[in-house]
């Protein structure tokens, strides 16, 4: 039986109705921009699977440094103990984060983060006897699916089932040129109750609602106004972040900086789990007392694992290199030349380019899942390429290490793919 055929006794997939959606492709290895399937055939992995392996799959850098990590300390306690991994991958990330992020808290994963920075919203207020319960989120966006994490999101997709149950969010629209007053004045008025604890936001890309993309001058007016009322800024940069966007984080195109950044995915390079809730020297003295209550009671077990920070450190190590820098660069302008070739093809509507990512939306009415959202994801692995449409967009963030002539191939899949519609 193949590894497909195996599968289906029991595992349950994510984002999946297995009822409609039976086969999945049984991935045995992968290497650099490559993913390579049971029988051999490659595919570009145009997403760096989902935006963690930008360095390239099993990159040699980050390997060994996680070998090396394995036989000397696997797992211990964070909570009473530090190590050496831990203390290297805070002293490393601090040279790349925004100088006002000073103290970091571990978890596991993208939507952990941000669980822990509404936490650390609503306790940062309480520990200063204020009770400001209120939490101010954009539509649209996501932020994960745990409890917290999914209260902030807006994609309905999601939360149908959780509606009445989720934590209450005031959401607002993400600033345009066209409704910037409007939402400026409900941001305002918000926040003029003196209740509000916090503001989640994706900076300047919402991913998975189509790599929806907004100007950081239109987010900075709303971030001068919250952070007058000491609301507290939460920047999901679990996505965008490492270098994303064309800089080490959205955040860095920002004048007013986020008193909390979440960070997960490319943090570890896609090679093992681990999530970052960082904040400033203001949020954590709120938890600094003698008081043992004031402090904050949160812990996952695998908090710090010095494998996950082992992989962090080469990762950051990665990013500050000039090949990586020079990566990035490089596919952003590519990216640039392309969309410029394509933008008046009559099947697009409309282009998107940031950093290293590109969003292209098709002229074609499709749901975000589906037959038809399908038939255009196999119409790519066909070809040899990995890319998941949003609906009717479809995106690519590839890995930092792609070649020219690897970004050529998958600019001509998409340009053949326009043709053949
Ligand atoms: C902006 C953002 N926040 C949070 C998450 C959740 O991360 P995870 O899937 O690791 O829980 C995601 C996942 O795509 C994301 O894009």
């Amino acid at each position: 039986m193949s590894l497909s055929d195996r599968d289906q006794q029991h595992l349950w997939h994510p984002l999946t109705q297995h009822k409609i959606t039976k086969d999945h492709l049984g991935i045995s290895s992968a290497k650099g921009v490559f993913l390579y399937d049971e029988q051999g055939n490659k595919y570009l992995d145009a997403i760096s699977s989902w935006y963690t392996c930008v360095y390239g799959h099993c990159n040699a850098h980050i390997v060994k440094r996680v070998t090396e990590q394995v036989a000397k300390l696997d797992q211990i306690v964070f909570a009473g103990f530090t190590h050496e991994p831990a203390v290297v991958m805070a002293e490393k990330l601090m040279q790349i984060l925004p100088s006002n992020q000073q103290k970091v808290f571990f978890s596991d994963n993208g939507s952990t983060t941000v669980d822990v920075a509404i936490k650390m919203s609503l306790q940062y207020h309480f520990n200063k006897q204020k009770k400001k319960l209120k939490i101010i989120a954009f539509q649209n966006a996501f932020h994960g699916d745990t409890f917290g994490a999914m209260s902030v999101s807006g994609l309905d997709v999601y939360n149908g089932p959780f509606e009445d149950v989720v934590l209450k969010v005031d959401r607002i629209e993400i600033p345009t040129l066209e409704n910037r007053t409007q939402v400026l004045d409900q941001f305002q008025q918000l926040i003029s109750s003196d209740e509000v604890a916090c503001f989640i936001f994706e900076p300047l890309v919402q991913g998975a609602n189509c790599m929806n993309m907004y100007e950081a001058a239109y987010l900075d007016e709303l971030l001068e106004i919250a952070k007058a009322k000491d609301v507290v800024c939460i920047a999901d940069e679990v996505m965008t972040g490492f270098g994303k966007t064309g800089k080490y984080f959205a955040s860095d195109y920002l004048t007013h900086k986020p008193d909390i950044m979440c960070l997960s995915k490319a943090l570890t390079g896609g090679m093992v789990p681990m999530g970052l809730t960082t904040c400033t020297q203001k949020i954590y003295n709120a938890f600094y007392d003698d008081n043992l209550s004031k402090g904050f009671f949160h812990g996952h077990t695998y908090s710090a694992n010095p494998i996950a920070c082992s992989a962090a450190i080469a990762s950051i190590e990665l990013i500050q290199t000039e090949e990586i820098q020079r990566g990035i660069q490089k596919i952003h302008q590519s990216h640039t030349v392309f969309v410029n070739t394509i933008q008046h093809h009559k099947k697009v509507k409309n282009t998107r380019v940031l950093g290293v990512i590109l969003a292209i939306d098709l002229d074609i009415n499709i749901a975000r899942y589906g037959k038809d959202r399908n038939t255009i994801f196999n119409y790519f692995m066909d070809k040899g390429i990995f890319l998941r449409p949003l609906g009717n967009t479809i995106y690519i963030l590839p890995p930092y290490v792609t070649t020219e002539e690897q970004l050529n191939l998958v600019y001509q899949t998409i340009l053949n793919y326009l043709d053949h519609l």
